[in-house]
């Protein structure tokens, strides 16, 4: 496959979304994260009985990618029900500002995929705090 265009990873998210587990809002949605070399992993809410478990898309799909050693995205695509399409939560705009904090991230509405939204990471979380002062970075940094 070529390069990755705005409509294919919107199209991937969408299509990941129908793999929700969502019983308790019936709100489905699916991401898919593209990594600089090209490569996408998606995600989808998962909700619980416990409802504040509740693990959104987005995460979901970034704790994938994490945890399979990608690192490096420039996009991520979000598709709901959602007139618009669904924005980010601030917990998912939290770990996006840490972990892909250059990615471009476009949302759609499942309805209207040809629609589609454009923010940066940094207009979604300003300000971002992402780095523990005396944590691991600031160690990385210091002198013995
Ligand atoms: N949700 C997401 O997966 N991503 C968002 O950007 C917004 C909210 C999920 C969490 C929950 O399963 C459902 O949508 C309703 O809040």
């Amino acid at each position: 496959m070529g390069r990755t265009t705005r409509q294919d990873l919107v199209r991937v998210a969408a299509k990941a979304r129908q793999r929700a587990v969502a019983p308790y809002s019936r709100f489905k949605v699916g991401a898919a994260l593209l990594t600089r070399s090209g490569e996408i992993v998606t995600g989808a809410n998962v909700e619980s009985a416990s409802y504040g478990l509740t693990c959104c898309a987005e995460r979901v799909a970034l704790f994938q990618a994490l945890t399979a050693g990608k690192r490096d995205f420039v996009a991520v695509a979000v598709v709901a029900r959602a007139p618009g399409g669904p924005m980010p939560c601030g917990a998912c705009r939290q770990l996006l500002a840490e972990y892909a904090p250059r990615a471009t991230v476009w949302v759609a509405d499942s309805r209207a995929l040809r629609t589609v939204r454009e923010f940066s990471v940094r207009e979604l979380l300003p300000a971002a705090f992402v780095e523990v002062p005396g944590g691991p970075a600031a160690a990385a940094g210091s002198k013995p």
